[in-house]
C-alpha cells in the first residue's frame, strides 16, 4: 500500500495486519478472543470510513456531523487501544515462549497448552461494545445525507519531493514597512518618561508582523546600534516568569534554570542595565495591566534610546504599555502573493503547459486576501497536485462559503487541512497537544508519532524514515516551519496550532502549569494529554 492511501486510522490499519498473522492468531485463539470478532470489527470499521472525507467537508455546515466525526474518532481510538492492547501482548508471549528466552525455561512450559487466557470474556465483551458502537455510528450515516466520495482525492495524490530541509521561501514586499520600523528604532526623539519606547507592529493573524519584526532584528544596522539584543514569544500566555527567563536566555545566549521572577528580574536587569537594548514581544495578546508592570520592572535602567517592538492582533494590549501610535501592517499585493504563490508551486514549471493552473491560481490567490500564510498553506496544498481538475476543486469548495466569525480559523487553512492524506491529518490533529509558540524537534515528534501507532511501516524504508517523510510533507505544506531562532527546531505558527485545536477537537487535551483540575476539560473521549511544565 501507498503511504497516503490509509483510512482514517493508519495504526488501526497495521493493528488488523499484525493480529491477522498467523502465530499470533494462533494465540488470540488460545486466549479464546473470537476472531470472528475481529473480522467484524473490521468491516464496521470500514462501512464508517467510507463516507470520511464527506463527512469531514460537512462538518462545519451541520453540527450533527461534527458530533457523528467525534463519536466515530472516539470509537476508532477505542479500537487502536483494545487491538494495540490485544498485538503487545501477544509479542510480548511470542517473545517469552522463544526458544532463546530466559524466562521461558523457569516458566511453565505448558502456558499455552493450559489455555491461559488473562483477557478472554472482557475482552471480547469489549470488542462487541466497539462494535455496536460503530455500527450505530454507521446506521446514522444515510440519515445525515453522508455519503461516499468514490473521489479517492487522497489515493491520487503525487508525493511532493522531499528534502530534508525546507528553504524558507523569499519575502516579497515589506522593503518600506522594514525601513519605517527601522527609521523608529534608530531614531533619537520619541522616548518617553519610561525609560523605552514601545513600537506596536499590530495586524491579523498571518498577515507577516512576526517575519517584519525578524527581517528587521536581523539587519546589520540594527546590531550596530543596540547593545543587547533579545526575542521572546508571548502568544496567548503573558506569563512574567516565562517571558524575563526567555529575554535573559535569549539576550545572554544562555539557558538559566530558575523559575524564580526576583532572580530572574534581577538577572534581566542587570544585563540590560544602562545598555541600548531592544527587545521583541512577539504576539502579545493580553491586556492584564498587572502583568505588565511586572516584566517592564527589568527595562528601567537601559539606555533611554532602548526599543520594545510588540507584535499583536490585538490593539487593546497596548493601552498598557504606553505604545507609539500602532503601526499597522497591511496585506500582501495580489502581485506579491501571485509571486509567493508560484515560489510554492509552478516555480519550476514549464509556463506554456500549466497556463489553465495560472489561471485557476490566480483565483484562488486572490481568496487569500493578501495574507502570506494562506497562500503559502493553499500553495504548498496545490503543488501536490499539478492538476487543473482537482485546482478547481479547490477553487471551488465549500469551505470558502463558511461563516467568518472573528478569530474563526481561515477557510484557505481549513481546506488545506481538509486536503491532506488521512495520516497525516492524524499526526497533524495530534500536534494540538503543543502549546504556541513551542519549539520541537523534527526526530522527537516523528518518535512520538511511531509510538502513536501513527506511522505506517514502508515495505522497504524504516518507520523513522516514512515518519521523516510525514515531517518533510507537512513542512512542505508550512504546517510546521522552522523556528526563526532555532533553525534545528520547528514550530507552529499560532494560527496552525488553533487549527489543529479545532480539528482534533475534544480528543486532545493540553494543559499547562498552574491549572486547575475543575477548569480541565475533560471527558471520556479524550485520548491525548500533554502537560507543560517549566519545573520538572
Ligand atoms: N512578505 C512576505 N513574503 C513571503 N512570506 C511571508 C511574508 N510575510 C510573512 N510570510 C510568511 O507567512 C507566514 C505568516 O507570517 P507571520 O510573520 O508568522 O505572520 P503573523 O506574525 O502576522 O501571524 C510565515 O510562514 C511567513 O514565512
Ligand atoms: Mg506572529
Amino acid at each position: 500500500m501507498v503511504w497516503w492511501e490509509a483510512v482514517l486510522s493508519p495504526a488501526l490499519q497495521v493493528l488488523f495486519d499484525k493480529l491477522a498473522s498467523g502465530d499470533i492468531l494462533e494465540l488470540l485463539r488460545r486466549w479464546n478472543i473470537n476472531d470472528l470478532l475481529l473480522e467484524k470489527l473490521k468491516i464496521a470499521y470500514f462501512t464508517c470510513t467510507v463516507v470520511l472525507d464527506d463527512a469531514e467537508e460537512k462538518q462545519y455546515f451541520n453540527p450533527a456531523i461534527q458530533t457523528w466525526l467525534d463519536m466515530l474518532k472516539d470509537a476508532v481510538c477505542e479500537a487502536e487501544d483494545a487491538l494495540d492492547f490485544l498485538a503487545t501482548e501477544a509479542l510480548r508471549c511470542k517473545v517469552e515462549l522463544s526458544p532463546q528466552s530466559l524466562s521461558n525455561q523457569v516458566r511453565n512450559k505448558n502456558f499455552l497448552a493450559n489455555n491461559f487466557s488473562p483477557y478472554d470474556e472482557g475482552m471480547n465483551v469489549k470488542i462487541e461494545k466497539i462494535i455496536e458502537k460503530l455500527e450505530f455510528i454507521a446506521k446514522q450515516k444515510g440519515i445525515l445525507g453522508l455519503e461516499s466520495s468514490g473521489k479517492g482525492i487522497h489515493g491520487m495524490m503525487h508525493r511532493t519531493p522531499t528534502t530534508p530541509l525546507v528553504v524558507e521561501s523569499c519575502i516579497y514586499g515589506r522593503e518600506n514597512e522594514k525601513e519605517d520600523i527601522i527609521n523608529l528604532l534608530l531614531a533619537d526623539d520619541g522616548t518617553n518618561n519610561q525609560g523605552f519606547s514601545v513600537i506596536p507592529i499590530v495586524g491579523m493573524g498571518g498577515i507577516g508582523k512576526t517575519t517584519l519584526a525578524q527581517i528587521v532584528y536581523n539587519d546589520k544596522r540594527i546590531d550596530e546600534a543596540f547593545d543587547v539584543k533579545a526575542w521572546a514569544c508571548v502568544s496567548d500566555d503573558f506569563n512574567s516568569i516565562n517571558i524575563t527567563k526567555a529575554l535573559l536566555e535569549s539576550s545572554t545566549a544562555k539557558p538559566c534554570d530558575t523559575m524564580n521572577l526576583e532572580l530572574l528580574q534581577r538577572g534581566l536587569k542587570q544585563t540590560l542595565n544602562k545598555k541600548r537594548f531592544l527587545i521583541v514581544l512577539d504576539d502579545v495578546w493580553n491586556e492584564n495591566f498587572e502583568n505588565w508592570n511586572e516584566l517592564s520592572i527589568s527595562f528601567m535602567d537601559g539606555d533611554p534610546r532602548s526599543r520594545i517592538i510588540v507584535t499583536s492582533r490585538n490593539e487593546g494590549v497596548l493601552r498598557v504599555m504606553k505604545a507609539l501610535p500602532a503601526y499597522r501592517l497591511k496585506e500582501l499585493s495580489d502581485t506579491q502573493c501571485w509571486l509567493l504563490f508560484q515560489d510554492h508551486t509552478l516555480e519550476n514549471e514549464d509556463s506554456e503547459k500549466y497556463l489553465s493552473l495560472r489561471q485557476i491560481g490566480r483565483e484562488i490567490v486572490k481568496k487569500c486576501q493578501g495574507l502570506p500564510l494562506a497562500v503559502k498553506m493553499l500553495g504548498g496544498l496545490l503543488a501536490s497536485k499539478l492538476d487543473a481538475v482537482y485546482w478547481n476543486q479547490v477553487l471551488n469548495s465549500n469551505l470558502w462559503d463558511l461563516p467568518q466569525k472573528k478569530n474563526s480559523i481561515l477557510p484557505s487553512l481549513r481546506l488545506s487541512y481538509h486536503h491532506l492524506p488521512p495520516n497525516l491529518k492524524r499526526c497533524f490533529a495530534y500536534c494540538s497537544i503543543f502549546p504556541k509558540g513551542y519549539e520541537f524537534e523534527r526526530k522527537n515528534l516523528v518518535l512520538l508519532w511511531m509510538a502513536e501507532g501513527f506511522v505506517q511501516p514502508g515495505a522497504k524504508i524504516s518507520m523513522e524514515e516514512v515518519g521523516d517523510e510525514y515531517f518533510s510533507e507537512l513542512l512542505s505544506r508550512s504546517f510546521f516551519q522552522e523556528s526563526a531562532l532555532n533553525r534545528s527546531r520547528y514550530v507552529m505558527h499560532d494560527l496552525i496550532n488553533d487549527l489543529a485545536g479545532s480539528v482534533s477537537r475534544i480528543s486532545c487535551v493540553r494543559q499547562e502549569e498552574n491549572w486547575q483540575r475543575e477548569h480541565l476539560e475533560w471527558s471520556e473521549k479524550v485520548h491525548h494529554f500533554s502537560y507543560i511544565s517549566q519545573q520538572i
